[in-house]
C-alpha cells in the first residue's frame, strides 16, 4: 500500500494516551491542578502526537530555546512555546512529583511529571513569539492573563475531551496516516483554517489539489477569539461545501483540536509541522496566515520559512498570493494571474462579511458559496457570541 512520504517531526510519532491498565487508584493521592481550556487542547494535541516530538509541556531549557531561536534545546525546529501556566501557589510542588491536571469540568485529563518549574519572562515571550507586546493582540492578551508559573515535563493523558458535536471528525495522526494510505494518496496537502471556507480558500485549495493526490481539510476547532465563527457552525459549513463542490475521493475532513494563538509567522511554522505529523506532505500558506489585525506583513508567514532548510522542516510549503474574484476575468485569480486593476477585484473583509451575515444578507456567490452562506446565517442567529 502506498505510504505518504512525510515522517513525523523529530522522526517518531508520539503517543501519550494511557492504556486503561496504567491508570489506577493511586491517582486519588496526587495533588490536583485545575487547568484551562487552552491547556486541555494542548494536552489532547500532545497525547495524540499532533505535537510530536513533544511528550509534554516545555521544560525551561526547551522553552528558552524555543522563545529565542524557534528550536527545542536539541535543535529540532519548534516555534510556539507549549507551556502549562499555573498559579504561583504551586511553587511548593517538587521536581519529580506527579500531579493530576483536572479541567474546570472536574475531569482528570492527564498526569504531569514535573521536570521543571520556572517563571517566564512574558514580555520577552510576547515580543519574540507574537512580535508585539500590545495587549490588544488576542494571543498576547491571553499570554498575560494566564498565571505566571510554568510547569514543564512529560504527561500521560487519562481522558480525551468529550466531543458533543462532530465527534466523527476527530482523528489521531496515526489514524489520518492510515486513512491517507488506504486512499492510496502519496501526496496530501494540509489546509489550516479558523474561518468558514470562502471562494478564495476554495481556490487556493483546488489549485493545490491539481498537483497532489488529496486535500486534508483540517480546521482548527479549539479556542478562538470571540468574534470568529464558532467551530460547530464552521464544521456544518465545511460538510455542506465538500458535499456540493469537492470530489469525495480527493478530500478528507478532520478537526484540529488546538487553540488559536494568532501568532502569524511563528504559528504558520507550527501549523505546518503539525500537519506533517498528521501525514501531510504539503501545506498551504496564503496571505497573512494565522494573523490578526495589522500585526504582520501580508507574506511574513511565508518569508519565515526561508530560515529553515527543506530537510529540517520536512514538509513542502505551497505559498499563495492574496486571491480574489476578478469581474473582468470572470474567475478567481491573484495578481500573479490577473492583469486588471483593483476596481475589478471583489474583496470583502471578514468584518464586512460578518456584518452581512448577521443581518441575514447573503454575500455575493463570487465570495461565498450559497450553501455555506445559508448555514452561516442560520448559525449566527443561533449563537450569541458572533
Ligand atoms: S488562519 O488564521 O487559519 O490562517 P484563515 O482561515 O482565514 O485564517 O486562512 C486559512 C488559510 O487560507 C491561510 O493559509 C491563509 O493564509 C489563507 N487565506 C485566507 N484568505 C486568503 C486569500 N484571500 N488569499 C490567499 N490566501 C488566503
Amino acid at each position: 500500500m502506498p505510504q505518504p512520504t512525510s515522517l513525523p517531526h523529530g522522526g517518531v510519532l508520539i503517543n501519550r494516551l494511557a492504556d486503561a491498565a496504567a491508570t489506577g487508584e493511586q491517582l486519588n493521592s496526587l495533588p490536583v491542578i485545575t487547568v484551562d481550556s487552552w491547556a486541555i487542547s494542548d494536552i489532547d494535541c500532545i497525547g495524540i502526537g499532533a505535537f510530536s516530538p513533544l511528550t509534554g509541556f516545555l521544560n525551561e531549557a526547551d522553552y528558552q530555546s524555543v522563545v529565542e531561536s524557534m528550536r527545542l534545546a536539541n535543535g529540532t525546529i519548534w516555534s510556539i512555546p507549549i507551556t502549562l501556566a499555573v498559579d504561583e501557589s504551586y511553587q511548593t510542588l517538587s521536581i519529580g512529583q506527579q500531579v493530576l491536571l483536572r479541567g474546570e469540568d472536574g475531569v482528570d485529563y492527564a498526569i504531569l511529571t514535573i521536570e521543571s518549574k520556572y517563571v517566564p519572562d512574558k514580555q520577552k515571550e510576547a515580543v519574540q513569539v507574537y512580535r508585539t507586546d500590545d495587549l490588544e493582540h488576542p494571543g498576547v492578551r491571553k499570554l498575560f492573563e494566564r498565571p505566571s508559573l510554568y510547569l514543564g515535563g512529560p504527561i500521560t493523558v487519562l481522558t480525551r475531551p468529550e466531543r458533543a458535536q462532530f465527534g466523527e471528525y476527530y482523528f489521531t495522526p496515526e489514524e489520518t496516516r492510515a486513512i491517507f494510505a488506504e486512499k492510496g494518496w502519496r501526496t496530501v496537502v494540509g489546509f489550516q483554517t479558523r474561518n468558514p471556507v470562502h471562494r478564495a480558500h476554495e481556490y487556493i485549495q483546488k489549485v493545490a489539489m491539481e498537483t497532489v493526490d488529496g486535500l486534508f481539510l483540517n480546521p482548527l476547532v479549539g479556542e478562538t477569539k470571540s468574534d470568529d465563527v464558532p467551530a460547530v457552525v464552521r464544521m456544518e459549513s465545511y460538510t455542506a461545501l465538500l458535499q456540493n463542490y469537492y470530489p469525495e475521493n480527493r478530500v478528507f475532513l478532520g478537526a484540529f483540536p488546538a487553540a488559536m494563538r494568532y501568532a502569524g509567522p511563528r504559528e504558520a511554522v507550527h501549523h505546518a509541522i503539525v500537519r506533517k505529523n498528521y501525514g501531510c506532505t504539503h501545506f498551504i500558506v496564503g496571505r497573512d496566515h494565522a494573523g490578526v489585525g495589522n500585526y504582520y506583513g501580508t507574506y511574513d508567514a511565508q518569508h519565515i520559512f526561508a530560515q529553515f532548510s527543506p530537510e529540517e522542516i520536512g514538509i513542502s510549503l505551497m505559498f499563495f498570493e492574496h486571491s480574489f474574484y476578478c469581474t473582468a476575468c470572470s474567475s478567481m485569480a491573484t495578481t500573479k494571474t490577473c492583469p486588471h486593476d483593483k476596481s475589478a477585484h471583489l474583496t470583502l473583509s471578514g468584518t464586512k462579511v460578518r456584518e452581512l451575515l448577521r443581518s441575514g444578507q447573503v454575500p455575493p456567490p463570487e465570495f461565498s458559496r450559497p450553501e455555506v452562506a445559508a448555514i452561516l446565517i442560520k448559525g449566527m442567529r443561533e449563537t450569541t457570541n458572533v
